[in-house]
């Protein structure tokens, strides 16, 4: 069995061949990797081929794939029951370990994914301060709501136009874009929308353009006009939540800025270990406004579900280990360090950054620090180096566009061997 003719096949019953548009490859050409099974940080596809996998499920699979005791909780919770519609002790249990890991919330909700997560949190900011404006940034993604899938308009603090067929302008009138890392921008904003602003939704580090960072000073200016004019300040740590640090990124910018807290946090991917799991937390006050207890409608058949639950709860029990964080953090810097370096040494423009276990990589001179500049980095370049390094087993996004993950499973030697990989890649 072959990649591609299970690529032919699956396009007659699947659009596209895929369930998620990045996995069909068309940012980087070619034919995608139908995966067989995955086992620590490497992953087999269909053709028997071996890669190191720096994409982990896009996030989830800190510890690696197929981690014991993960494991070992997954096949007994599997044998008390898939679903039952009814609350079960896990749940209590899960929620109790992501909010003595999150500081800034008090009550979480869990649901299936992140875009689910990041939906009923905006509706949520929007039912609890009676505003129907948001802010959200060029190049963060926070899922398919429709009132997300938004791009610039012309001018600043314009509102944007849908990025999808389907999504009627009158859906994302109230949804405003501006660009990443913008103080005048988000100054501009606020002067003019201030009183009806529900909430502003931000990626602290952008895992969806690559790897970019928020600036101290930025984060630090929103912070404070949200506080100012009572938006409330949503955190989407779909990727960074118990990812970038223990803590996930607010844990990051409260080192940087005293007392610095979000009002909400959107959280996915690790806190389900890899099964469909995913939650939005914050304040008493808040969450209280949320069904059954208040009017802000929201729901799940599968919410907490009880495999998932066991899935992410021993997953993020493994990641208080001592030291996990130190070691992920060392091994991930290990790794853009080394790529950096194969790079000056084959003359090639190329910067990288990482926090804990999230890092990302450009094939420019200097970090890009919004969408623009991300977008203007040498693609064909990228492209080249990704295929070159699939040839060789390495398993980056297939996109410029996207971060990268190292787990918990990658060794020294896996690093080593990237790196080297890298270099045979950056000069062929
Ligand atoms: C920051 C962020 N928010 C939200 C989402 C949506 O999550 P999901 O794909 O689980 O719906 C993603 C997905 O990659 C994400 O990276």
């Amino acid at each position: 069995m072959s990649n591609a003719s299970l690529f032919e096949r699956a396009q007659q019953s699947i659009p596209g061949g895929v369930n998620s548009p990045v996995r069909a490859f068309r940012a980087v050409g070619g034919t995608p990797r139908f995966i067989a099974r995955a086992e620590g940080a490497y992953l087999w596809d269909a053709e028997g081929k071996r890669y190191i996998d720096y994409i982990g499920s896009w996030g989830p699979m800190i510890l690696g794939h197929g981690h014991p005791a993960v494991l070992e909780a997954v096949q007994k919770a599997v044998r008390e029951g898939f679903s039952f519609g009814a609350p079960t002790e896990r749940e209590i249990e899960l929620a109790e370990e992501i909010l003595k890991l999150v500081p800034s919330a008090q009550q979480v909700r869990l649901v299936s994914s992140g875009t689910e997560a990041a939906m009923s949190a905006i509706r949520l900011a929007r039912g609890f301060t009676g505003r129907p404006k948001l802010i959200k940034f060029e190049g963060c993604y926070h899922g398919h709501a429709d009132a997300l899938l938004v791009k610039a308009g012309s001018g600043l603090a314009t509102f944007g136009h849908p990025t999808s067929a389907g999504v009627p302008p009158e859906v994302v009138q109230h949804t405003i874009v501006l660009p990443f890392n913008d103080i005048a921008a988000l100054e501009q904003a606020f002067e003019t929308h201030g009183t009806e602003l529900a909430c502003v939704m931000i990626e602290p580090i952008a895992g969806n353009m690559n790897f970019v960072r928020t600036q101290v000073p930025f984060m630090r200016r929103l912070r404070e006009l949200c506080t100012e004019h009572r938006a409330l300040l949503v955190f989407d740590e779909v990727m960074t939540g118990f990812r970038v640090a223990l803590g996930g990124a607010q844990s990051v910018y409260a080192k940087a800025i005293p007392g610095f807290a979000p009002d909400l946090s959107v959280f996915g991917k690790v806190i389900g270990g890899g099964m469909p799991l995913a939650a939005f937390a914050g304040p008493r006050e808040v969450m209280r406004h949320l069904a059954p207890l208040g009017p802000v409608y929201q729901a799940g058949t599968l919410s907490g579900n009880p495999v998932a639950t066991a899935c992410g709860l021993e997953t993020l029990r493994q990641i208080q280990r001592p030291g996990f964080f130190e070691a992920l953090t060392a091994s991930t810097r290990t790794l853009v360090d080394g790529l950096v370096a194969a790079a000056r040494d084959a003359g090639v423009p190329l910067v990288g950054d990482s926090e804990g276990g999230m890092f990302g990589f450009f094939f420019a001179d200097a970090l890009p620090q919004d969408y623009n500049v991300v977008m203007a980095t040498d693609k064909e370049r990228f492209n080249r180096f990704f295929h070159a390094m699939l040839d060789r087993g390495v398993y980056l996004a297939p996109a410029l566009y996207e971060a990268g993950f190292v787990s918990a499973a990658h060794t020294a030697a896996d690093i080593e061997a990237t790196i080297e990989a890298a270099r045979e890649a950056l000069r062929s």
